[in-house]
Formats: structure tokens, C-alpha cells, sequence
């Protein structure tokens, strides 16, 4: 489903309250909620209205997990880091018990830490699959998603739930979660806002290029659903937009 919103803003209310709504929905399933959250600057404004009322009160914080789809190798209170950038937008502002946050460690070698990750998700899942409730991504304008680059032998993955990785180019390491881990999830919801992501946005959803150049189109719940949420300037090039905007695909 695609899901187009005149503007970031409006993208991001509506972000937050599928949020609330799919933490509500979980806990009242199965007594908590996992989730995975994403870095990059699309989701800033959704985790700061999570943090604001009136969806502050809405959300039973002490029952969330929160997870980290990617990270780079920094420390945590480095500006590059996701889990710094959650923190400051959201997770000092609202009560989620410190031990149910979980950022993917960046001060350590990205191997070690992808493997300690990976331990931390089996144990959290305890043998059952790793079903995420909900998993925020954003779209890079090669058409990655969490660090998952386009070409790159991490996605060939297909046991592991964390891997090290690297971004062509770029000198520090990186840890992203893998394919087959996403997949498993019950929703996993894309966020895509600006003129930039027109063309990639176009590419990925409507030009059907080989997933492996352009990875965002390698998510694919198995079980689950997809939403792409995506603000007007992102899908001025889409040709399959209804009349109000919004086409559920
Ligand atoms: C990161 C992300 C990455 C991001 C995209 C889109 O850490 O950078 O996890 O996958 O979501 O690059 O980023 P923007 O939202 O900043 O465009």
C-alpha cells in the first residue's frame, strides 16, 4: 500500500499514529510490542510527535522493545549515530524502561557487535520467529534501506539476523539487520519525504530493477504488510496515484 501525504509533516502525524495504533493493537494481542526503529532524518519528526502529546499519553511505553535496524560504527553519543538520534527525538522524553532499549553497540568492532545482536535478538525471541510488530524504514537515494547497499554481499544473507557491513566509500563500519529478519515482520512501514527520493521512490516501486541494485525492493513481508507513507514531493514521478492522492496498491 502507498500512501501519499501532501507534506513531512502530515507524513509524520499520520507516522506516529500507526505507531501508537500498532503498539495498542500488540499489546492487547500479545502483552508487548517490539519494534524496530530507523536512523536517518525522515523519521526525526515522527518519534518528536510520539514524544509530544497528545500521543505521549496514548502509548503504554513500559511495555515497547525497541530495536535498531542499522547503525555505524561510533560512539553512541556521536551525531551519526541512530541510536543517538532516537534518543534525542524520543527516548528521553517518554518512560521506556532502559533495559527494553536495545541500540545496535557502535564502539566495538561491527563484527562483535553484530554478533552480540544477534545473540540479544535470540534471546529476546527465545525460539519463536523473530516477528517484529512493527519496522520503520527509510529509502536512501541508491535505493538502500537500513545498511542494507545496493550490491553488497550482505544481501545475499540469508541465516544470520545481523551482519557487519560497509558502505562503499565510507571509512567507519556499519551493522545492519538482514533481510530475512525484516521480512519476518508483521508490518513494515517505509518513510519517504522530499524532492530527492522522487526518482529512486520511482524506481523502486514502479521501474522493477533488479532488487539486488535497488535493496528497498527486497523487503517483502512474508506474512505481513507493507506501507509505503510518502510525502508529495517524493511521489511527484509515481504515475499510480489516485485521484486524492492516496492508492493502496
Ligand atoms: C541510516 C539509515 C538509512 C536511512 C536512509 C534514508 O542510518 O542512515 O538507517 O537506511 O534510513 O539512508 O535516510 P533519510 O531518512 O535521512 O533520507
Amino acid at each position: 500500500m502507498i500512501l501519499v501525504y501532501p507534506d513531512l509533516e502530515a507524513l509524520s502525524r499520520a507516522a506516529a499514529d500507526l505507531f501508537a495504533e500498532r503498539v495498542g493493537n500488540a499489546i492487547a494481542d500479545h502483552g508487548r510490542c517490539a519494534i524496530l526503529l530507523a536512523g536517518g532524518e525522515t523519521p526525526r519528526r515522527t518519534y518528536e510527535l510520539l514524544a509530544d502529546e497528545p500521543l505521549r499519553s496514548r502509548v503504554p511505553w513500559g511495555r515497547l522493545h525497541l530495536f535498531w535496524g542499522d547503525e555505524r560504527s561510533v560512539a553512541s553519543d556521536d551525531p551519526r549515530s541512530n541510536a543517538q538520534m532516537v534518543r534525542r527525538a524520543l527516548l528521553d522524553r517518554v518512560p521506556v524502561p532502559a533495559g527494553q532499549v536495545h541500540p545496535i553497540p557502535g564502539d566495538r568492532d561491527p563484527r562483535q557487535s553484530a554478533d552480540e545482536y544477534e545473540e540479544l535478538l535470540h534471546r529476546f525471541f527465545a525460539g519463536a520467529p523473530p516477528r517484529f510488530d512493527l519496522v520503520v524504514l527509510g529509502l536512501g537515494d541508491d535505493g538502500h534501506t537500513a545498511s542494507l547497499f545496493p550490491d553488497s554481499p550482505v544481501l545475499e544473507e540469508r541465516e544470520r539476523w545481523a551482519s557487519a557491513t560497509r558502505r562503499a566509500g565510507e571509512e567507519i563500519g556499519r551493522v545492519t539487520l538482514t533481510v530475512p529478519l525484516i521480512n519476518q515482520a508483521e508490518l513494515v512501514v517505509f518513510l519517504v519525504a522530499g524532492d530527492d527520493k522522487a526518482t529512486i521512490l520511482r524506481e523502486v516501486l514502479e521501474e522493477y530493477p533488479d532488487p539486488r541494485s535497488r535493496p528497498a525492493r527486497m523487503i517483502r513481508p512474508e506474512q505481513g504488510e507493507l506501507r509505503w507513507l510518502v510525502d508529495a514531493s517524493a511521489a511527484r514521478l509515481l504515475h499510480r496515484t489516485g485521484k486524492n492522492g492516496n492508492l493502496a496498491h
